[in-house]
């Protein structure tokens, strides 16, 4: 039998490349190997959007992103969370068992505190209802980027109070976590994310990949200068998209000097063009169709439905909300 692979990303704007490679491209190298499940987290994207046309424009666009990336509906299971509701119920029962200060803990809870934020009940709770999507579906592995290791540890707690007081019901997950895209970084070289400002869209006009290229920070170093290539923002993305020898004869054009940082840069835009197109030709064949995109997303729940099936009697038994 195949390990099931459980993971997804919330509908809150443009994916970027950060996400491509912390995360959906492994869902696609696992979609073989793994019994997949990959959805689009709707109701964690509520403690942001609050706005019904941006929620489900975002929540189609990801979805189409997914399959322009190559993830394949017969493969994997694509569903939207708020089409398991029973996330929501889960949720409450491992309330119920969940400390305040334990969620005090988390990361992201902190980074609001400390931008003087106050955070909504949703945020506060929102790796219980991760830890939910994850339990539910008895996922043996969630690949994510690094950011999301907490969350993973969120859920493995979780599932061990539940079963120390309701009898054993849920498995260990174990998270996924590419060592080299863990933390994919961002034109400023600090974590690549929407809310630092500093991101390369993955399906972004020419002109929007081509502005945010040129913003990459850089020093004053000028072109004639060796350079170290390990201290270069403009080197960090290219190693996405290079490996063995073209990679090393960079670093090589890096450290003889001769290399500007606008040559570099040009050569990356290029080579991200060049990676895109065809992954935003099959992203037009969707938009073009996208009564087929509904279609993807009502069969994966219809699946996904099937599947928890079995765990959510079991977890209504094991708490005492089912009479029998
Ligand atoms: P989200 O939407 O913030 O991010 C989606 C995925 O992209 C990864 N990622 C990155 N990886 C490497 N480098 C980066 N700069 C980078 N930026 C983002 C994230 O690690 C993530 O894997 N809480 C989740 C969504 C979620 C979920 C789940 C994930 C809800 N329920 C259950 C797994 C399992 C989130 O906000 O991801």
């Amino acid at each position: 039998m195949k390990k099931r692979s459980l993971s997804g990303i919330k509908p809150t704007g443009t994916i970027h490349l950060g996400n491509y490679f912390g995360a959906i491209k492994q869902f696609v190298d696992l979609q073989d190997e793994y019994e997949s499940f990959v959805f689009i987290a709707d109701f964690h994207a509520i403690t942001t959007v609050q706005n019904k046309e941006e929620l489900s424009k975002n929540t189609l666009n990801i979805t189409m992103d997914y399959l322009a990336c190559g993830l394949d509906p017969k493969k994997v299971c694509l569903f939207k969370q708020s089409d398991l509701p029973e996330v929501t119920e889960l949720t409450w029962y491992f309330n119920c068992l969940t400390t305040v200060p334990y969620l005090e803990r988390a990361t992201a809870y902190k980074d609001a505190k400390a931008k003087s934020k106050e955070a909504s009940v949703g945020l506060f709770d929102y790796p219980i209802l991760m830890a939910a999507d994850i339990l539910i579906q008895d996922a043996d592995i969630v690949p994510v980027g690094a950011d999301q290791k907490q969350h993973v540890e969120y859920a493995r707690d979780t599932a061990i109070k539940f079963n120390n007081a309701f009898g054993e019901t849920f498995k260990l997950p174990e998270p996924r976590i590419l060592k080299e895209v863990a933390t994919v970084p961002g034109i400023d070289g600090k974590k690549m994310s929407k809310s630092y400002s500093n991101i390369i869209p993955l399906f972004g006009t020419d002109e929007q990949i081509r502005k945010a290229v040129m913003s990459i920070i850089t020093d004053s170093k000028a072109p004639a200068d060796p350079k170290n290539p390990d201290e270069c923002n403009i080197f960090a993305i290219h190693k996405l998209f290079l490996k063995g020898e073209e990679l090393e004869s960079l670093r090589k054009r890096y450290e003889e000097g001769g290399l500007g940082y606008k040559e570099a840069k040009d050569m990356l835009y290029e080579k991200l063009i060049a990676f895109i197109t065809p992954m935003r030709e099959k992203r037009e064949y969707y938009e073009n169709n996208i009564e087929e995109v509904k279609k993807i997303l009502k069969e994966g729940a219809i699946k996904a439905k099937e599947n928890i099936k079995a765990k959510m009697e079991l977890i209504r038994n094991n708490v005492g909300v089912n009479i029998n």
